[in-house]
């Protein structure tokens, strides 16, 4: 089956076209340059970005994989959790399509696109593993039994790790989007330079919103910016509070529901330290690891095409007046 996926939940335009699992084109435009002298996304400059790119987008993920739009068996897209403007802009799209070409379409959850990532790559997971979803607006660690089956077993209790990621930077004045810039400051600086928390120890939960005061109390207190040669060191020493935590609560997930597969995904999974440090714990346990190459691990439609066409081939078909949600648990 041929689907195409289309993905605009927050600030990335994305389309890609699948077929039985395998990705044959994967576009995505990014609006970080609209929303950079911001700090952070805009919504409503996130929706009219998403109007002036969602047609070429769309025609060059037709013309990457070399089909033509008549081609298309189904249509999935992103119908939640996400910015409302932003998704209606997708959501539409996609119902027009759906409409013009007679053909399937289903509205897909974003968190269930994320975790369908790991399906994309060489070495695909089996059931029942447990999933790490961190990204900008999540922070969750699941059960999963099955394609759309979810047990959550903890998330965050206030900021997702991305936006710690992103809050810190902007406290730090290194720019938007943060996570990317602290990974790759952090890699010429010292994680242990400095101490910063780790909340929340004895729990299944996470959070992440004391240790963005913590910095904050930290700069008040010296009455001024760190010196540009402090920042690598700054900026390893608080990824690390914040992929600790990660790491060490997911292991202990999966160790303490007897699974020895792990998947992280979502945007933060790009992290090369998370990476790194993953890959090392999961090695010391005899833990297989599957995290999704960095280009599917942040905003992209192949997920969310890899998730529809599951859905499809289940005979799973939404009507036309689908709407967009903005918050959408999966378990
Ligand atoms: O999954 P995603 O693209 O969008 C959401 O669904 O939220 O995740 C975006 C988040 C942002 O907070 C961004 O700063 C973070 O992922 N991120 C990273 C990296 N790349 C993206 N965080 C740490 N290191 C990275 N390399
Ligand atoms: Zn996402």
């Amino acid at each position: 089956m041929l689907v195409l996926g289309i993905e605009s939940s927050c600030d990335e335009t994305a389309a890609a076209v699948i077929s039985n699992g395998k990705m044959y084109s994967n576009v995505i435009a990014s609006q970080i340059a609209a929303h950079s002298p911001y700090g952070g996304v805009v919504p409503e400059i996130a929706s009219r970005k998403h109007i002036e790119a969602i047609n070429l987008v769309l025609k060059q993920a037709l013309n990457d994989a070399h089909v033509t739009l008549p081609e298309i068996e189904g249509i999935a897209v992103t119908r939640g959790p996400g910015l409302i403007g932003s998704l209606l802009i997708g959501l539409s799209t996609a119902k027009a399509l759906a409409y013009a070409l007679d053909i399937p379409f289903v509205g897909v959850n974003h968190i269930e696109g994320h975790i369908a990532a790991a399906f994309l790559a060489e070495k695909v997971p089996s059931f029942p593993f447990i999933a790490l979803v961190v990204s900008g607006g999540h922070t969750n660690i699941y059960q999963v039994k099955n394609y759309h089956n979810f047990q959550l077993l903890g998330q965050t209790r206030d900021d997702a790790a991305g936006e710690a990621f992103d809050k810190g930077a902007k406290l730090l004045n290194l720019g938007y989007p943060g996570g990317v810039i602290i990974d790759k400051m952090s890699k010429n600086g010292n994680p242990q330079a400095l101490v910063f928390p780790r909340a929340m120890k004895d729990s299944s939960d996470f959070s992440f919103s004391g240790l963005k005061t913590f910095l904050l109390i930290m700069l008040k207190k010296r009455g001024c910016d760190f010196a540009e040669s402090q920042l690598p060191d700054v900026a390893a020493s608080y990824q690390e509070a914040i992929v600790d935590v990660l790491v060490e609560k997911t292991i202990k997930a999966a160790e303490d529901n007897g699974i020895n597969r792990i998947v992280v995904c979502g945007g933060v999974a790009a992290n090369g330290r998370l990476r790194e440090m993953f890959a090392a714990a999961a090695a010391a346990r005899n833990m297989e690891l599957f995290i999704p190459p960095v280009i599917l691990c942040t905003d992209n439609a192949a997920m969310i095409a890899a998730i529809g066409e599951n859905m499809l081939k289940n005979g799973r078909r939404d009507s036309l007046d689908l709407n967009a949600v903005s918050r959408w648990p999966i378990a």
